[in-house]
C-alpha cells in the first residue's frame, strides 16, 4: 500500500484548531481507503518561539526537507507584533518557503455554488468561478537586499532620521522556473496564462514580462498568454473574474491579489494553497501546503475558525504529492455536498440562513459526507 511522510506544522490562533479537522480528514483516509500516513507534528511560529526562541528551529527545518510533504496551519498573533524582526512568527513561515525552495505557490480560488450568494460581489460575477494564482513565493520584495531600517544620516530634510528599504529583484531564472509552473498547469486546465507585474514602472516588472514570454514563445507557443498591469488586475479581478484562468505573478502582487480573490468564493477560510518547489529524488515535488488565511486572532479558541482551508490544502497534498487525483476528488466532493447541505461555520453564515456548526462540527459533517461516498 502506498505510504507517505507527513510534518504537520498547525502554528498559532486557529492553526491548530483547523489542523485537528485535518488530522480526522488524515485518520479517514488511512483508515477507508488503504493509504499509511507517517504524521509528525511539530512547532512553528509563535508556538516555536515560545519553546525554542526562534519561530523555525533547526530540526524543525531538517524535518520538513526529510517529509513527502509538509501540512502548515498559520501562524502569528498580536502577543509576537512587538518581537526582533528576526524571530517573528511569520519568518518562520518565510523560512521554510525559502529553505525549501517552493517557489510556486498555487492558490485556486473556486466558488462553490452554494455559496454564490455569499460573495461581497453579486453572483452573476462569481457564480461558477475557478481559477488558479499562481504566486512566486521565494524571491522578489519579500527577500531582495539591501533591506532593513537605518539611520538618513547625511539628510537634515528627513524628519525622524530614518529609512526602511525593501529591494524588489527577481532573476531571470527566478520568473522563468515559475513561468513554466503557470503554463503546464495551464496545460492541464482552459490553456490560458494572464501575467501580472507593474512593467510600466518597474524594471523587474519589465524583466519579469520579458521572461515569461520568452518561456512562451520557446515552450509553451500553444498556450494563450496575456499581460496585464497588476493594478489593472486587481481591478479586473473585482469587475469580470471569470476572465482569468491561470495567473502568474510576483510574491507581492500574488500574496494581494489572492486576498481580493478569496472574497470573490465567499470567506476567506475557504481558500486552500500548495507551495512547490523543483522535484526531489522520489520524483515528488519539495511540498507544503497551506491555507491562504492566517491565525485569526480575532476569532482564535472560539470554534468560529472554517476549517475548508486547510483541508482542502490537504486535497492539494492529495493530488499535488501524492499522486491521489481521486483521493483529492472525493473530499471536494464531500465539502461540496456539506456547503450544499447548508452547513456554514461562523464566516459563511450568509444570505440563505444555513445550519451554523462550530470548526469541529464541521470536520465531522466533511467525515461523514467523505464515509457516505
Ligand atoms: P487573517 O487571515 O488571520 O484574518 C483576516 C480575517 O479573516 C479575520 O477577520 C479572520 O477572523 C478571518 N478569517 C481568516 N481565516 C478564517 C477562517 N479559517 N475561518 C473564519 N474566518 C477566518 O489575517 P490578519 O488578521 O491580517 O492576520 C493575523 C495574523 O496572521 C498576523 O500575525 C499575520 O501576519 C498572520 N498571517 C499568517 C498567514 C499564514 O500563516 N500563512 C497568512 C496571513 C496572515
Ligand atoms: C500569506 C501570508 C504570508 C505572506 C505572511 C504571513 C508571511 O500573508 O501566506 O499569504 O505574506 O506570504
Ligand atoms: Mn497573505
Amino acid at each position: 500500500s502506498d505510504s507517505y511522510s507527513l510534518l504537520i506544522l498547525p502554528g498559532d490562533g486557529i492553526g491548530p484548531e483547523v489542523m485537528v479537522e485535518v488530522v480526522k480528514i488524515i485518520d479517514w483516509f488511512q483508515t477507508h481507503r488503504g493509504m499509511s500516513f507517517e504524521v509528525t507534528q511539530d512547532l512553528v511560529g509563535g508556538a516555536a518561539y515560545d519553546e525554542h526562541g526562534s519561530p523555525c528551529a533547526d530540526e524543525t527545518l531538517e524535518k520538513a526537507l526529510s517529509v513527502d510533504a509538509v501540512l502548515l496551519g498559520a501562524v502569528g498573533g498580536p502577543q509576537y507584533d512587538s518581537l526582533d524582526f528576526s524571530v517573528k512568527p511569520e519568518r518562520g513561515l518565510l523560512r521554510l518557503r525559502k529553505e525549501l525552495d517552493l517557489f510556486a505557490n498555487l492558490r485556486p480560488a473556486q466558488c462553490f455554488d452554494a455559496l454564490a450568494d455569499f460573495s461581497s460581489l453579486k453572483r452573476e460575477v462569481v457564480a461558477g468561478l475557478d481559477i488558479l494564482i499562481v504566486r512566486e513565493l521565494t524571491s522578489g520584495v519579500y527577500f531582495g537586499e539591501p533591506r532593513g531600517i537605518h539611520a538618513d544620516d547625511n539628510n537634515p530634510d528627513n524628519e525622524g532620521g530614518r529609512v526602511g528599504v525593501n529591494t524588489q529583484r527577481y532573476t531571470s531564472g527566478e520568473i522563468r522556473r515559475v513561468a513554466r509552473s503557470a503554463f503546464d498547469l495551464a496545460g492541464q486546465r482552459s490553456g490560458r496564462v494572464c501575467s501580472m507585474e507593474k512593467a510600466n514602472v518597474m524594471e523587474s516588472g519589465i524583466l519579469w514580462r520579458e521572461e515569461v514570454q520568452w518561456v512562451h514563445d520557446n515552450e509553451y507557443p500553444d498556450i494563450e498568454l496575456s499581460h496585464m498591469y497588476a493594478d489593472n488586475g486587481a481591478m479586473q479581478l473585482v469587475r469580470n473574474p471569470r476572465q482569468f484562468d491561470v495567473i502568474v505573478t510576483d510574491n507581492l502582487f500574488g500574496d494581494i491579489l489572492s486576498d481580493a480573490a478569496a472574497m470573490l468564493t465567499g470567506s476567506l477560510g475557504m481558500l486552500p494553497s500548495a507551495s512547490l518547489g523543483a522535484k526531489m529524488e522520489n520524483g515528488r515535488p519539495r511540498a507544503m501546503y497551506e491555507p491562504v488565511h492566517g491565525s485569526a486572532p480575532d476569532i482564535a479558541g472560539q470554534g468560529k475558525a472554517n476549517p475548508i482551508a486547510c483541508i482542502l490544502s490537504f486535497a492539494m497534498a492529495l493530488r499535488y504529492s501524492f499522486d491521489r487525483g481521486d483521493a483529492a476528488a472525493d473530499l471536494e466532493r464531500a465539502v461540496e455536498r456539506v456547503l450544499a447541505d447548508g452547513v456554514r461555520t461562523a464566516d459563511l453564515m450568509g444570505p440563505d440562513g444555513g445550519t451554523p456548526v462550530s470548526t469541529a462540527e464541521m470536520g465531522d459533517r466533511i467525515v461523514a459526507a467523505l464515509a457516505a461516498g
